[in-house]
């Protein structure tokens, strides 16, 4: 059967964009258990951008399924498709020049390579949010592991359900060695590093 959608080329260009906002477009993908420090890390990284003039968005787990992913779960099939629906999402963002940070575990390696995939070469940052799950579990800030230890909540990642960390990961941050002001130095000295910022 032919397919009725077809692709639309506009006047405006994503290098168009991104150089009206001089910046670099990425995605700096943060993933790692619950209680790892994602949010936190995202957070410490945008206020940083922001506060040097960039123009960037951070897409969050939580907030996320309370809007555009409340339809799902937590089954492995609904971690899949919200980590696609990001995805889309992120790259839309980029597309319009911003610089994204995305705050989820994504926990399965091939639903992270499928979003890669969606980028240009080094448009999409990896970075393994990183510390050891009897960490997460003693910090619990949301009281979930407990309640995911007592039976409340099922599937829950590092309990009952499957993290598969980054093998080749652009960042590695090990947050159970560093304060969270550490750890978003180091992701904004690899940017700099490697051209991403001024
Ligand atoms: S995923 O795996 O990427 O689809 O998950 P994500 O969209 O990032 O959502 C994770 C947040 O949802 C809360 N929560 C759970 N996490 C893991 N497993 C289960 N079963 C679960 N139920 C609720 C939890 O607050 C997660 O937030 P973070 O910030 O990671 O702690």
């Amino acid at each position: 059967m032919l397919n009725a959608v077809q692709w639309h080329h506009h006047q405006v260009s994503r290098d168009d964009r991104a150089a009206q906002k001089s910046q670099k477009p990425c995605v700096l993908w943060f993933t790692g258990l619950s209680g790892a420090g994602k949010s936190t890390l995202a957070n410490l990284v945008e206020q940083n951008l922001f506060a040097h003039g960039y123009h960037s968005f951070l897409l969050d787990g939580d907030n996320v399924r309370h809007g555009l992913n409340k339809d799902l779960g937590f089954s492995d099939a609904d971690r899949v498709e919200n980590i696609r629906r990001i995805g889309e999402v992120a790259k839309l963002m980029t597309d319009s020049g911003l610089i994204v940070l995305s705050a989820f575990i994504s926990p399965f390696e091939r639903d992270r390579a499928l979003v890669r995939d969606l980028f240009a070469d080094h448009e999409f940052l990896e970075v393994y949010v990183d510390a050891p799950l009897d960490v997460c579990e003693r910090r619990d800030p949301k009281g979930l592991y407990k309640r995911a230890r007592a039976g409340q909540i099922r599937d829950f990642t590092g309990i009952d359900s499957e993290y598969q960390p980054p093998s080749h990961p652009d960042i590695h941050i090990r947050t159970d060695n560093l304060s969270s002001t550490q750890c978003a130095e180091r992701v904004v000295q690899y940017l700099k590093l490697r051209g991403y910022l001024k």
